[in-house]
């Protein structure tokens, strides 16, 4: 008997060829355009992240020649890519020939992507491929721009067939009036791509090798082109700084939206920025003005005030942070802390709910459950060469303005005078100050005051 698994067809195998050997030079920038960031990752790691959800089975890069950064990010992306050099920047279907070898491994689908279109949902990779499962040769991802000027327009029969693509610097007045142009992105049969793409000439206005032709190649052997339109904010190519903008904007209202609808308020969305990888609670509530960095979690129940930095954070349940607050990486914060306004900490764990509350710098330290850290502690980490560490035990206190100077522990139940500078362990229980001890002199202010009224008036 046939089971039901046995019956599927098997799943089709997908490369996946990433276009990143170009200049980027109306970026103006020392770093490479594809490693500019959006929401904290670099355009290149957002594509092969979307690649990789998307089911890719390998993944090509094709890099620009010396691009060791390129390389260095792809590979840290995505460790299983393949990484292949375009010597000479010819057009993108000399680049993606690039991968030549692997094309000729006879994958079932081949998706070509560009590293500067960051925006692109896997949901999209796989609507070109389901065009390709149900019998296309390639399919094109089309889209309807404000302005189409610059892009490919997609030529079609009365019938609204993909007949070719028309570079904007090879069309015609006719051809340039057409609204639908190329996203850029693009799957092709995997059996055939590589005989398609090595037939492409360069006979045009740029002497490039336009990987958009491959549609006249597909077409002149009988198989179909099938087009897929997206909405335009998916298929943003950042070319400069004002669409890197753009791209931010757009990834920062499907953070917020995600956010929402996962279960966090956040009072003014439009002022709140997220990273990524930001990961949120249920019943967290964000206050205007917040910035997630990379690498933070917020467990539930926790509320992040007004105007607070977090990276590298992680936050259990019931925290409250802020306002001010700013959390650097290894900012570990248990069940119902409380950090409170102009509080710095870094690399440090502190203890379920326990105390930061004013203007206190904590790095490289522990603190224990319950302790409570008065206004103004700092932990002293740093002698200019080394970090040293600060360990404060569970229910310690420390007094407001003291300066713990590490490596120095102090002990559970412990107590710290206002003020001091501890240089010393606090054993648990005791009682430190370490400051000058005050004196009361009775009425030599009076006094003071009546020698010094004489003076002046002898003058
Ligand atoms: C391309 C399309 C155009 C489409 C537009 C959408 C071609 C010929 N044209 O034009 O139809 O409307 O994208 O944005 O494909 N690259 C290389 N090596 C090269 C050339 C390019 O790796 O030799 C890479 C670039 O880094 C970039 C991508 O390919 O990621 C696209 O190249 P670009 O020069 O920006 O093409 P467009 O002129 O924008
Ligand atoms: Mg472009």
């Amino acid at each position: 008997m046939t089971t039901q698994t046995e019956r599927r067809a098997a799943p089709r195998r997908c490369l996946a060829i990433v276009l990143a050997a170009g200049e980027g030079k109306r970026m103006r920038s020392a770093l490479p355009k594809v490693l500019h960031k959006v929401a904290g990752r670099s355009m290149l790691a957002h594509v092969l992240d979307s690649v990789a959800r998307a089911g890719a089975d390998a993944v090509a890069v094709v890099v620009g020649p010396g691009r060791d950064d390129v390389a260095a990010e792809a590979r840290a992306a995505a460790p299983e890519a393949r990484i292949l050099v375009q010597a000479e920047r010819l057009g993108t279907a000399h680049a993606v020939l690039a991968a030549r070898d692997a094309l000729a491994e006879g994958f079932d689908d081949v998706l070509v992507l560009f590293a500067d279109t960051p925006l692109t949902r896997p949901e999209t990779f796989a609507h070109l491929r389901e065009k390709l499962s149900d019998g296309a040769g390639i399919a094109v991802l089309g889209f309807e721009p404000e302005d189409p000027t610059g892009y490919g327009r997609l030529l079609t029969d009365n019938d609204g067939a993909l007949l070719a693509i028309r570079e904007h610097k090879d069309a015609s007045p006719a051809e340039l009036a057409v609204g639908a142009c190329n996203a850029g992105l693009m799957a092709l049969d995997g059996k055939r791509a590589l005989d398609w793409l090595a037939r492409i000439g360069n006979s045009n206005a740029q002497k490039e090798y336009y990987l958009p032709d491959a549609v006249v190649m597909a077409r002149g052997e009988g198989a179909a082109c099938a087009l897929v339109m997206a909405p335009a904010q998916e298929v943003l190519g950042v070319n400069d700084r004002a669409q890197l903008a753009v791209a931010e904007a757009e990834i920062q209202r499907r953070l917020r939206l995600a956010a929402m609808l996962g279960g966090a308020t956040l009072v003014a969305p439009e002022t709140v920025f997220f990273s990524f990888d930001t990961v949120l609670g249920s019943d967290v509530v964000v206050e205007p003005h917040v910035v997630f960095g990379p690498g933070v979690t917020v467990g539930d129940g926790s509320v992040i005030h007004s105007f607070s930095h977090l990276e590298g954070a992680t936050l259990a349940k019931n925290v409250a942070i802020g306002p001010y607050a700013r959390l650097r990486p290894g900012a570990n914060l248990a069940d119902k802390v409380r950090i409170g306004n102009f509080v710095e900490i870094k690399k440090a764990d502190i203890g379920e709910g326990a105390k930061v509350n004013h203007l206190t710098y904590i790095g490289d330290a522990s603190i224990g459950p319950r302790a409570n850290i008065g206004a103004g502690v700092i932990t002293c980490n740093y002698d200019g060469f080394l970090k040293y560490r600060t360990r404060i035990g569970a229910d310690a206190f420390i007094g407001s303005n003291s300066a713990l100077v590490a490596p120095v522990e102090i002990g559970d139940g412990a107590f710290v005078g206002s003020g001091s500078v501890v240089t010393e362990n606090v054993e648990a229980d005791a009682l430190a100050v370490a400051r000058g001890r005050q004196a009361v002199l009775p009425g030599w202010a009076a006094a003071f005051r009546k020698k010094m009224a004489a003076l002046k008036a002898a003058k």
